[in-house]
């Protein structure tokens, strides 16, 4: 099975894929549906997402869904970023929303989404990815903690949950400055940070 191909998970069918023209309001349905009663959400994360599509950050083949049959179970976006420094800049990709639905939880449709993004990612020429979020969830998934590196987020966050990883080897090499996110990315997420460090 390679990491796109259909693969059964419980009793459905689950394909990854990035999305489609015409799919924006399913998938801003979705995003809705995930964040529902996530304490540190301001509930607003597809608003972020509609913002992103308009930006020059936004990359449509890394904006996946994962279908369960005709349904959008489960979304990814990978967004442009830069990190900028003394020593140049460097264009690197943030992780943010990561959505499943909540009846299509716990099957793995998270880490798979997220898997293929990296996958897609590092042949299209990106080098690393940078989020902020679980601990647990993407530590299995071979992310590092960000200040292992000289490497600083533009907002204060607890350094337990900001991560990096490489996307291919010696990704991280030479990375050194300041994280700048896409404008629209951070008009959500700075609200939805100083909530999570309360
Ligand atoms: C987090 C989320 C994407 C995981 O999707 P999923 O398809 O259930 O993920 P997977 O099946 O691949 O992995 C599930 C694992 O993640 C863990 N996990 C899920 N949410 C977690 C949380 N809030 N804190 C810690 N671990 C969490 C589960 O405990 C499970 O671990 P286990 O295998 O040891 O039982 C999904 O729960 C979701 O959409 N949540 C709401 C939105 C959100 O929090 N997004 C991430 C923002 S950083």
């Amino acid at each position: 099975m390679t990491a796109n191909s259909p693969a059964t998970l419980g009793k459905t069918r689950i394909a990854i894929r990035a999305e489609r023209p015409g799919e924006a309001g399913t998938i801003a349905d979705a995003i809705r549906q995930a964040y529902v009663g996530v304490p540190w959400s301001d509930h607003r994360e597809h608003l972020m997402v509609e913002r992103l599509r308009q930006t020059a950050a936004f990359v449509p083949a890394l904006s996946l869904v994962a279908l369960a049959g005709d349904e959008i179970a489960g979304h990814v976006l990978l967004t442009k970023a830069h990190v900028r420094g003394p020593e140049g800049n460097a264009e690197i990709l943030a992780l943010a929303p990561l959505s499943v639905v909540p009846g299509h939880r716990g099957r793995g449709i998270g880490a798979r989404l997220v898997r293929e993004a990296h996958r897609r990612a590092a042949i299209l020429g990106f080098r690393a990815v940078v989020l902020v979020g679980i601990l647990r969830f993407y530590d299995r998934l071979g992310y590092q903690p960000l200040n292992r590196y000289p490497i600083l987020l533009p907002f204060e966050a607890s350094p337990e949950i900001c991560r990096i990883l490489p996307l291919v080897p010696d990704g991280l090499r030479g990375l050194s400055g300041t994280v700048e996110y896409a404008p629209g990315w951070l008009d959500h997420q700075a609200d939805n940070l100083i909530a999570v460090i309360k």
